[in-house]
């Protein structure tokens, strides 16, 4: 049936303005987006924060469900904004993991049927590489660098060589610094997801007012856990009004840790380049220290857009496009893959620092 599509053995290969049509649904947004060359021709997200709300965090059953709703209407609203008919699609791309397996079967299997229909390639994407390259969109290149991807799932540090070419120096080893930002406002009362609202309310509070740990700064690895049980010893103590104070002396800690990581990460890699995204790095006090310390030690400092950073489609066609561009393998990934929630970044290198 997938004759001439693309089998295991086949790779997938594309020209530089060829339309690539990306999907994402590993979470709780459902977004698609159309990417010509490094034209962004439509990008859609359905957020599904108010259905999740009421929990405090994602539901796996109520988000598989909603984008299984929104995808067909999404489609039709995506095409009219990119301009296109379907048939003008050279490629098609979508999350294959990490994630919810429920919510990542939704997109998966939506974006291959569009595929067969069409009789055009697919590719799986992994969306922690997704993440990790978002800082080059609309660059030609992707640049040797230290990657930090910070999200709600996933927090790690990957010396990157260039395209596909990884080696893990650290990550964390329990909660995500995305994850931590969630807990940390549901303690305190705030509305999921917790890390813009901890944003905002630090704004008007003092860094200085809480001393909360920063663990293994000398270590290998992160932990954001021992934050969020300080949180919650705290919690109890304080007054509502002193809730800004929280806020902005708990973000200033996971800011402190991720930078500084990042720092010794450069340090003992030599890169002279900083890429930073996910969820978390759309964070402002992590953006303006970013800034800072770029200017202090002098190396280039690339920021995914703060638009970039949350979880969209963009980045899954743009993955998928770069791959493509130089022949992507269907290995794993192809129209005969599956999805995989325990996805791992692809690494060449060896782990350590
Ligand atoms: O990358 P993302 O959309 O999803 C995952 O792949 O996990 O990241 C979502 C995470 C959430 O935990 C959310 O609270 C966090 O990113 N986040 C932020 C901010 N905006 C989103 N954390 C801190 N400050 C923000 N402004
Ligand atoms: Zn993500």
């Amino acid at each position: 049936m997938f004759q001439n599509l693309n089998r295991l053995s086949e790779s997938v290969s594309i020209q530089e303005h060829d339309i690539v049509f990306g999907v994402e649904t590993s979470c709780d947004e459902t977004a698609l987006a159309v990417l010509r060359g490094d034209e962004l021709l439509a990008n859609r997200v359905s957020s599904q924060v108010a259905a999740h709300r009421p929990y405090g965090g994602v539901v796996p059953e109520i988000a598989s469900r909603n984008h299984v709703a929104a995808l067909p209407i999404l489609f039709e609203e995506t095409i009219r904004q990119a301009g296109i008919a379907p048939g003008d699609i050279g490629l098609v791309a979508a999350t294959r993991g990490p994630g919810l397996a429920s919510s990542l079967l939704t997109g998966f299997t939506f974006a291959k049927a569009l595929a067969v229909g069409l009789r055009k390639p697919f590719v799986g994407v992994n969306h922690i590489e997704a993440h990790l390259l978002s800082p080059f969109f609309g660059s030609r290149s992707v640049d040797p660098c230290v990657g930090l991807v910070a999200s709600g799932g996933h927090t790690l540090l990957v010396d990157a060589a260039g395209l596909g070419e990884y080696r893990l120096l650290e990550g964390t080893r329990d909660d995500a610094a995305g994850e931590a930002f969630d807990k940390a406002a549901k303690l305190a009362g705030l509305p999921y997801p917790g890390g813009p609202e901890i944003d905002s309310l630090a704004k008007r509070g003092d860094p200085k007012r809480y001393n909360l740990p920063r663990s293994m700064l000398h270590e290998v690895g992160m932990s954001f856990s021992g934050l969020k049980t300080a949180v919650r010893y705290l919690m109890p103590k304080i007054d509502p009004g002193d809730v800004p104070d929280l806020c902005a002396s708990f973000q200033e800690a996971v800011v402190d840790v991720l930078v500084r990581k990042s720092l010794h990460a450069l340090e003992r890699t030599r890169r002279g380049t900083l890429a930073a995204s996910g969820g978390v790095a759309c964070n402002s006090r992590l953006r303006e220290r970013l800034s800072e310390e770029s200017r202090r030690h002098g190396f280039a400092l690339c920021l995914a857009e703060p638009w970039l950073t949350t979880d969209n489609a963009v980045m899954i066609a743009h993955a998928a496009q770069r791959h493509a561009e130089r022949g992507f393998p269907c290995g794993k990934a192809g129209l005969e893959s599956d999805i995989d929630p325990n996805l791992k970044l692809v690494l060449t290198g060896e782990t350590g620092r």
